[in-house]
C-alpha cells in the first residue's frame, strides 16, 4: 500500500493511542486562550494529568502566552513556569495583597513584576522528562532538551541543551544543514506529503527532502 493510504493519525484526536490515556495530542485537549499549540505535538503524562496542568502560574491578567509548534514531544512531568510565578523583587518579595485584611490594596502593578514575555517552543522539539521551562524562554525548531533540565535561556534551533541551568551540549548539525532544515520546514507540509517523505524525515536525509520540497 502506498504512503498516501497512510495519512497518519488525526491530529484532532485527544488520545491518539488506543487504550492509552497518558499520551495526549495537546491541541485538541487545550482549553486556555493563552495557550496555542500546533498539530501532532503531544504530552506523555505521568498519571493522566492534562498538559494544561503542567503550565503553571498562567494568569490571563498577565497577558503572556505559551506558543508551541507542531510535532513536539513533551516528556512526563515537564512544566512550564509562566510569568505569574514571579513576585516583585524591589523590596520585600512577600505577596501581602493576597492575604487581604487591609493589605489587599497593595497589589503590585504589572510594571512592578519581572515579566519576561511569551514562552515559545518551535516545531519538532523534543523535551525530555521532568524538564522545567522558565518564563519567556524561546526554544528553536529541532532542539532537544535533556531530561531534568531547567531551561532559563533561549535555545537555538537544532541544539541539544541540558542541566540546571541548561547549557549547550552540542549542535545537532552543521550551521549549513541547520539552515536547510529551517528552509524546508517539513512540519508545514500536508499530511500526505509528510507520509510520502517520512523515511527521509526520520532518517535526516536532507538532500532528498530538499529535492521534494
Ligand atoms: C540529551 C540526551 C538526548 C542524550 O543525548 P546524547 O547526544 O546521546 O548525549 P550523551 O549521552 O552522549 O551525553 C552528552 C553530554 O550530555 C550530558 N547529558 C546527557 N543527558 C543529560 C541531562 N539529562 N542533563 C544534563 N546533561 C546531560 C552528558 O553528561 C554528556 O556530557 P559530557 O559531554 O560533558 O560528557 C539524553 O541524555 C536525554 O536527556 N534524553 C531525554 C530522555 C527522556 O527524558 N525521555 C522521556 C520521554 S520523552
Amino acid at each position: 500500500m502506498s504512503a498516501k493510504n497512510f495519512p497518519g493519525p488525526n491530529p484532532q484526536t485527544p488520545f491518539p493511542l488506543e487504550g492509552n490515556k497518558n499520551v495526549q495530542f495537546i491541541k485538541p485537549t487545550t482549553t486556555r486562550k493563552n495557550v496555542s499549540v500546533g498539530d501532532y505535538s503531544y504530552y506523555d503524562s505521568k498519571h493522566g494529568e492534562s498538559f494544561e496542568e503542567q503550565v503553571l502560574y498562567h494568569y490571563e491578567v498577565i497577558g503572556d502566552k505559551l506558543i508551541i509548534g507542531k510535532f513536539c514531544s513533551i516528556g512526563p512531568g515537564t512544566t512550564f513556569i509562566m510569568n505569574g510565578a514571579n513576585h516583585q523583587m524591589d523590596g520585600s518579595t512577600y505577596p501581602f495583597h493576597l492575604f487581604g485584611s487591609g493589605w489587599k490594596m497593595h497589589v503590585p502593578s504589572l510594571d512592578d513584576l519581572p515579566i519576561k514575555g511569551d514562552t515559545e517552543v518551535g516545531n519538532d522539539v523534543w523535551i525530555g522528562r521532568d524538564v522545567t521551562i522558565m518564563p519567556g524562554v524561546k526554544i528553536g525548531d529541532g532542539a532537544i532538551i535533556a531530561a531534568q533540565s531547567v531551561v532559563t535561556k533561549n535555545v537555538a534551533p537544532y541544539t541539544v541543551v541540558g542541566g540546571n541551568p541548561a547549557k549547550i551540549i552540542k549542535k545537532r548539525y552543521s550551521d549549513k544543514v541547520i539552515e536547510e532544515w529551517l528552509t524546508i520546514k517539513w512540519w508545514d507540509w500536508d499530511s500526505k506529503k509528510i507520509s510520502e517523505n517520512i523515511e527521509f524525515i526520520i532518517g535526516g536525509h536532507i538532500d532528498k527532502l530538499k529535492m521534494n520540497n
